[in-house]
């Protein structure tokens, strides 16, 4: 819906493979009244129902962390933009969170949980800049956006602790009394309205080789 406005009089396509997802973009762009430009599909970035050299410009925004073929994914999302056309990938490193805790050792388990047992490819973003150049794109241009959190419940939410825990606890990183601490300082942190943690955003771009001068 935000391409919308930087597409002149073209258009823009959106897909997911979750059809939840596909109804509630169409319901926002009938809201935002650009529908008739924006279209949303169901389905696979990783065989994207295009031909090829078909757009000006392709992104994506956190999706790749929850893929096990990244590479794979880029390369349709390459396969379907024209030459000289733009590719952008945004996405959590999430091997750069952190919270502050008195408890180090318990934070870094959590953290290292989160990247490796609770997401199918945590340390997407760092990896974007490497990825973008192996798939031939040129100009690659890397920036780094910082997300903060000072809102323990919403923090909790993004970040999917409730199974980070379980996840911890079943890998044994983290003990039921180490993490039962965790939890009692985090809440003590609340009510202090001291509760901070951060992460890193990679947003990376490069262009399809082959535009005639
Ligand atoms: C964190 S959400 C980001 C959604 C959207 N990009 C945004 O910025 O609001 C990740 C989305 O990727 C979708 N997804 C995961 N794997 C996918 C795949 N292989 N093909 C298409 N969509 C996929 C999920 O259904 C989910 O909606």
């Amino acid at each position: 819906v935000e391409l919308a406005g930087l597409v002149g009089g073209g258009s823009v396509v959106g897909i997911d493979r979750d059809p939840e997802m596909v109804r509630r973009a169409d319901v926002r762009a009938a809201e935002a009244g650009v529908a008739a430009r924006v279209g949303h599909h169901q389905g696979d970035a990783g065989a994207l129902p295009f031909a090829d050299d078909s757009f000006d410009a392709v992104r994506c925004e956190r999706l790749l962390q929850h893929v096990a073929d990244p590479a794979a994914v880029l390369a349709e999302m390459v396969r379907v933009t024209r030459p000289g056309g733009s590719v952008v990938a945004l996405d959590t490193d999430w091997g750069s969170h952190s919270v502050d805790a008195p408890d180090v050792l318990t934070e870094r388990a959590l953290a290292r949980t989160l990247v490796e047992n609770s997401l199918t490819n945590g340390y997407s973003g760092r990896r974007l800049y490497g990825l973008m150049n192996a798939a031939g794109l040129s100009g690659v241009t890397v920036e780094i956006i910082a997300l903060t959190f000072t809102d323990y419940v919403f923090w909790r939410l993004i970040t999917r602790q409730d199974v980070v825990e379980e996840d911890a606890e079943l890998a044994g990183f983290v003990e039921a009394g180490a993490l039962g601490r965790w939890r009692e300082e985090m809440l003590r942190k609340d009510e202090q309205g001291t509760f901070f943690a951060s992460v890193n955003m990679v947003l990376v771009c490069g262009s399809k080789r082959g535009a005639h001068a």
